[in-house]
């Protein structure tokens, strides 16, 4: 079982924690975005090759929203999202959560679109494409994405953090 030896980094602030929406009004937003079809369908593309792709659908100075496609296979490493909350939800194909929890290790999830998913700040996680047809799926950070974290497990499964990585660019994988 892996634990979280490595909590957010010392990037938390006070001014950001005031402009951060609540875990629910961030589920909120998430869930209204991807129920508006409009608003995202016309600017979605698949990935390139092995290349990620995303693209921001609007920021302001509380929560950023973002669209992504993952293929089969694609994903992130093990990460958090700094001073950030975030919300998700999966809106075409199947998603692979692994979600790492100081008490309980790692839990794999397969992630739907029926419903939304938050992580307070400092939760540990890996998400990748599922099934066999490319996802797409709908993600906000709540204060503005500014920076992940990057963790790897030690031989007895404790969870160390590897990296930070300043970036306003979500879910990416830096350490292949
Ligand atoms: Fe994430």
């Amino acid at each position: 079982m892996a634990t979280v030896l490595s909590g957010p980094s010392p990037a938390h602030t006070s001014h950001l924690i005031q402009a951060a929406l609540s875990l629910a009004e961030l589920t909120s937003v998430v869930r209204s975005v991807a129920a508006d079809t409009r608003r995202w369908q016309p600017r979605l593309h698949l990935p390139d090759g092995n290349d990620r792709w995303w693209t921001r659908l609007c920021k302001d100075d509380r929560v950023d929203i973002w669209l992504l496609s993952w293929l089969p296979g694609q994903g992130t490493d093990l990460h958090d999202h700094g001073p950030s909350a975030a919300a998700f939800t999966v809106v075409r194909g199947l998603l692979s959560e692994l979600r790492m929890d100081q008490r309980a290790g790692a839990t794999s999830y397969c992630r739907r679109p029926d419903s939304v998913i938050w992580l307070a700040p400092g939760v540990v996680h890996d998400v990748s494409g599922a099934g066999v047809e490319p996802a797409v799926s709908i993600h906000a950070y709540s204060p503005p994405l500014c920076e992940m974290n990057y963790y790897a497990p030690d031989a007895g499964g404790r969870l160390h953090r590897v990296r930070t990585l300043a970036t306003h660019a979500p879910e990416q994988g830096t350490l292949r």
